[in-house]
C-alpha cells in the first residue's frame, strides 16, 4: 500500500472576516467558521487520497477565543491519520494581530473524511506515516478517535471500540 507523509496534505487558507459573516457581537459567526474548516479539510483529504471526498463526520470543534471582525484569519488543515477509505484531519484556526503579526490560535476541529468513486462508494486511500512530534501523537489518537465516532453514528458497539476502552482502563 502507497504511504505519504502528513504534510503532503497540508493546506493553508487565509481570508478575512467581513462584517457579513459576523453574529450580534461583530465577532465570526460560528457555522461560518465551520464552512471554512470543512472547505480546508476538504482540500486536505484530496490531496491525500487523490479521489473525490465527502464529510462522513465533523469529530471535534473547540471555540476557543472569539474572532473579531476584520481578523485575519489562517487554517491550517493536514491529515493526521488514513484508515481503508476514511481520514482523519486536523485542522488549526490562528488570528493574526495587526501591528506584530503576533500569531494567535483560536480553534481547533477534527473532520473525517471519507475517498469515494463515482459512484459514491469507499475506495482505499494510502496510509501516513507522521513525522513530527505532533503529528505522532495526533496520529496515535486517531483510532481511538474513529471508534468513538463511530460509537456515537451508532455504527460500532461500545464493546468492540477496543482503543476507546482502553484509555478509561490505563
Ligand atoms: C460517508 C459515507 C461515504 C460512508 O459510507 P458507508 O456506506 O457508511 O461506508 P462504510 O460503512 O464502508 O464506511 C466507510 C468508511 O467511513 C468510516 N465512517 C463512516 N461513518 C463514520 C463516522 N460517523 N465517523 C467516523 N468514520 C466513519 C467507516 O469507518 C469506514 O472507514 P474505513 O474504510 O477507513 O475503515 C456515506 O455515509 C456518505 O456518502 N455520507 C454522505 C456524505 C456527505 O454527503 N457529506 C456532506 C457533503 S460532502
Amino acid at each position: 500500500m502507497e504511504t505519504k507523509t502528513s504534510k503532503e496534505s497540508l493546506t493553508i487558507l487565509t481570508d478575512l472576516v467581513l462584517p457579513g459573516e459576523t453574529n450580534y457581537l461583530d465577532n465570526l459567526f460560528g457555522g461560518e467558521l465551520l464552512a471554512r474548516m470543512d472547505r480546508a479539510c476538504s482540500i486536505s483529504a484530496r490531496r491525500h487520497s487523490r479521489r473525490i471526498v465527502v464529510t462522513a463526520s465533523v469529530n471535534h470543534v473547540v471555540f476557543s477565543k472569539a474572532v473579531p471582525v476584520g481578523s485575519v484569519v489562517t487554517l491550517e488543515a493536514k491529515v493526521s491519520r488514513a484508515f481503508k477509505s476514511s481520514m482523519e484531519i486536523y485542522v488549526d484556526v490562528w488570528i493574526e494581530d495587526r501591528q506584530s503579526g503576533k500569531k494567535t490560535k483560536v480553534n481547533e476541529g477534527i473532520y473525517t473524511f471519507v475517498a469515494v468513486d463515482e459512484t459514491g462508494k469507499p475506495v482505499e486511500i494510502p496510509q501516513i506515516i507522521p513525522e513530527t512530534a505532533l503529528e505522532k501523537e495526533r496520529f496515535k489518537g486517531a483510532l481511538r478517535r474513529k471508534q468513538l465516532s463511530l460509537v456515537l453514528a451508532g455504527k460500532l458497539k461500545p464493546n468492540e471500540a477496543t482503543e476507546l476502552k482502553a484509555l478509561f482502563n490505563s
